[in-house]
C-alpha cells in the first residue's frame, strides 16, 4: 500500500470516498479530522500544518491517505505526541476503510503500518479506543497484539469504549 498526506489535486477521490459512506448510510468519516465539515483547500492546509508544525493541543500528527493500486482505500490518523489524558480518551491512532473495500485486511495493514510509524518516532507503546460493539475494529488491533486494559463511557456517555495498549 501506499501512504501519504493529502494533496488540493486529491479532492475528486476524496469527495468519491465521502459519497460512498452517504450512499451506505454512513454519516460519519472515520479519522478524518473534520474532512465533511470544513472547505477543501482549508482542510488540506490543516493537516499539511499538524504534520509539519503541529498542533497546540494534539502535537504533531499524520493523516495519511491510504491507497492500494491507486485506489484510496482508508484514512489512517496517528497522533503520536498526543498528551496522556488525550490518547487515553481518543486514542492514539484512528482508521477507516471505504465500504466497498472492508473484510479484506486493509485495516489489519493499515494498523500494522501505524506501529511502525509510532516505532519510528520512538514510541515505547500506544493506546486505542474503540467501541465496545465495534467488533471489526476491536479485531484489528488485537491482530495487532492489542491487550485490552479498560472500559468506560468517558468518550461518549452510555456507550462503552475499550481500550487497548500495543506496546512497540
Ligand atoms: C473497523 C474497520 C476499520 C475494519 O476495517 P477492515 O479493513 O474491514 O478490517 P480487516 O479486513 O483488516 O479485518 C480485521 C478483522 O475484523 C474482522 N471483521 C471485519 N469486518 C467485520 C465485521 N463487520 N464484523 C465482524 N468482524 C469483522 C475481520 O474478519 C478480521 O478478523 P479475522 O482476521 O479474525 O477474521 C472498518 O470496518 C471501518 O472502516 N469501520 C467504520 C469506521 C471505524 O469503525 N473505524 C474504527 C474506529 S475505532
Amino acid at each position: 500500500m501506499i501512504y501519504r498526506l493529502p494533496q488540493i489535486k486529491d479532492e475528486k477521490l476524496i469527495n468519491d470516498y465521502i459519497q460512498e459512506h452517504y450512499e451506505q448510510g454512513e454519516k460519519s468519516i472515520s479519522a478524518s479530522y473534520g474532512l465533511t465539515s470544513s472547505e477543501y483547500k482549508q482542510w488540506v492546509a490543516k493537516i499539511n500544518r499538524n504534520a509539519a508544525e503541529g498542533d497546540e493541543r494534539f502535537g504533531k500528527s499524520l493523516l495519511l491517505l491510504c491507497f492500494d493500486n491507486k485506489r484510496l482505500i482508508g484514512l489512517l490518523s496517528i497522533r503520536y505526541e498526543l498528551p496522556p489524558e488525550l490518547s487515553w480518551t481518543i486514542g492514539d491512532i484512528g482508521y477507516g476503510v471505504r465500504p466497498s473495500e472492508r473484510n479484506k485486511g486493509y485495516a489489519t495493514a493499515m494498523l500494522k503500518h501505524a506501529l511502525d510509524v509510532c516505532r519510528e518516532k520512538g514510541l515505547t507503546k500506544v493506546i486505542l479506543g474503540c467501541f465496545r460493539d465495534n467488533i471489526a475494529s476491536a479485531k484489528t488491533i488485537i491482530k495487532n497484539g492489542g491487550v485490552l486494559v479498560c472500559e468506560n463511557d468517558n468518550y461518549q456517555k452510555g456507550r462503552i469504549s475499550q481500550y487497548y495498549v500495543i506496546t512497540l
